[in-house]
């Protein structure tokens, strides 16, 4: 269709249309004039998405390099020495370099989920591979409170997903629970199977793990937009780890909710996860 030896629309469909009435000629003249405007925005938005995943990459690279040696020297300066004030500062500075990677992925992740490039690479794996590893890692840490996490799901439960990142969802909830609790810190993590029905009359196997806990409960102003971004009332953190767990369950085909406890404090966060 197109003459790319003419200079307008107008002059290339022209001469095909002559013998048309000059208002047809315009006419057609005008929606070809707009879809090869369109086809070109559409190839300059392409361009530009792809120089934005380019970048997200390249970031995610030169922000994460930096800080993995701060976090290694200072646990292995603080595996060598006695000195207790010394300790004490290696241990800030470790704590701060870890928020701040945490902080670096965080974006990173939104920046992924936003132009649609978060990717994932599933495999079978049982929960007994990452959760309890985890919670040794949260009663371990510098917190000064006792925490107290129980788990009870079957090792013998498969699941086919991103382990990666499911972890990473665990792990959320659970810092979740620990940084809304006060002087108790009380966590269970458990999993029950859920037979949902399709609208196809078919129906599908879902696992649930439950992350319960005993802290302050849900605020009801924050419920209201629970997983959406930069939506907390936390001094410690931006408002990114439900909503980056809520996208990473979905593209499981998933979901992921919460409630406040009917019997008891706190909150229940749980998410679904096809078997
Ligand atoms: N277990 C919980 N108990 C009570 N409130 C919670 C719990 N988990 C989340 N919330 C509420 O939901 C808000 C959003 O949680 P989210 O994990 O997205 O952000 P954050 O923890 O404040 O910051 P970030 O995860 O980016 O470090 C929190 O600020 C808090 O008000
Ligand atoms: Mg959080």
């Amino acid at each position: 269709l197109r003459d790319d030896t003419k200079h307008t629309v107008a002059e290339a469909i022209g001469f095909t249309t002559y013998s048309n009435s000059l208002p047809t000629v315009l006419t057609y003249a005008a929606i070809f004039d707009v879809i090869w405007k369109q086809i070109e925005l559409y190839e300059q938005l392409q361009v530009h998405d792809r120089m934005q995943k380019e970048f997200i990459n390249v970031a995610a690279h030169e922000l994460r390099t930096p800080i993995q040696p701060i976090i290694n020297v200072s646990d292995f300066v603080k595996s060598r020495i006695k000195d207790h004030e010394l300790r004490e500062f290696l241990d800030i500075l470790n704590r701060n370099a870890k928020r701040l990677k945490k902080l670096s992925e965080d974006i990173l992740d939104v920046a992924k989920i936003e132009s649609n490039s978060l990717t994932l690479i599933k495999e079978n794996f049982t929960f007994k591979e990452i959760i309890p590893d985890m919670i040794r890692d949260y009663q371990n840490s510098t917190d000064n409170r006792d925490i107290k996490i129980t788990y009870g799901i079957l090792d013998t439960l498969v699941v086919y997903g991103d382990q990666s990142r499911i972890s990473q969802v665990i792990s959320n909830l659970i810092s979740n629970s620990i940084k809304f609790s006060s002087d108790v810190v009380s966590i269970s993590i458990k999993a029950e199977n859920k037979v949902i029905n399709m609208p196809n009359a078919s129906s599908k196997e879902m696992v649930v793990i439950k992350v319960r806990d005993a802290g302050v409960g849900i605020d009801k102003d924050i419920f209201q937009k629970l997983f959406t971004k930069f939506n907390t009332n936390s001094y410690q953190g931006m408002g990114l780890g439900l909503y980056i767990s809520k996208k990473i369950v979905e593209a499981h085909d998933g979901d992921l909710w919460a409630e406040n406890n009917k019997d008891g404090a706190g909150a229940t966060f749980s998410f679904s996860l096809p078997i």
